[in-house]
């Protein structure tokens, strides 16, 4: 069962900030200030509604799992989740948070767009750390396979 918690929660956690960070990048590059107005509010409701239960079902989950397990790998994902966590927590959600407080004032300005820079780095940093412990969790459930090598 907490295997099961964990892969559909990681996958969630996951596929959330991925959504957060191609819908805003699509719309800063190419929507209008409204269509920036109505997915900055998505993000916060119902968006962060779903993101901070899922990171916390999966981080309680992997160390439940872990405590019985031990190697390189797990240790990996341990170390990891303290800054997926702590990008999410004290970064993403009050950037979330103000920008979306701004894009419904119409307050378009310098520090918008250089709080927004800053939500979409921290959004890649922890997706490339999420996509690692995806990698490394496949990797010790035996999903990922080392392929065959196959003799000349
Ligand atoms: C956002 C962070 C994380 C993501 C996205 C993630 C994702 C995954 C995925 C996709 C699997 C494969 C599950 C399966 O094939 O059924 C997995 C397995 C696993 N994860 Fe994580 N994980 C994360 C954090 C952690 C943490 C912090 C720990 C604690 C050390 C952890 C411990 C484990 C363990 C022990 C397994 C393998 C269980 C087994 O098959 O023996 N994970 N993880």
């Amino acid at each position: 069962m907490p295997k099961k918690i964990h892969l559909i929660a990681g996958m969630l956690a996951t596929l959330t900030i991925a959504t957060f960070f191609l819908s805003t990048l699509g719309t800063e590059l190419f929507g209008t200030y409204e269509t920036v107005a109505i997915v900055k509010a998505w993000i916060v409701m119902p968006g962060l509604l779903i993101l901070v239960p899922a990171i916390a079902a999966t981080g309680g989950s992997g160390m439940f799992m872990s405590k019985s397990l031990q190697g390189r790998l797990v240790e990996a994902k341990k170390k990891r989740m303290p800054f997926i966590a702590a990008n999410g927590l004290l970064i993403m959600i009050p950037c979330a948070i103000v920008l979306n407080r701004w894009a419904a004032a119409g307050t378009f300005d310098t520090t918008f767009y250089v709080v927004q820079a800053l939500e979409l780095l921290v959004g890649a940093v922890n997706l490339t750390l999420m996509g690692m412990n995806i990698r490394d969790g496949m990797k010790m459930s035996g999903r990922f396979r080392a392929s065959k090598q196959i003799a000349p």
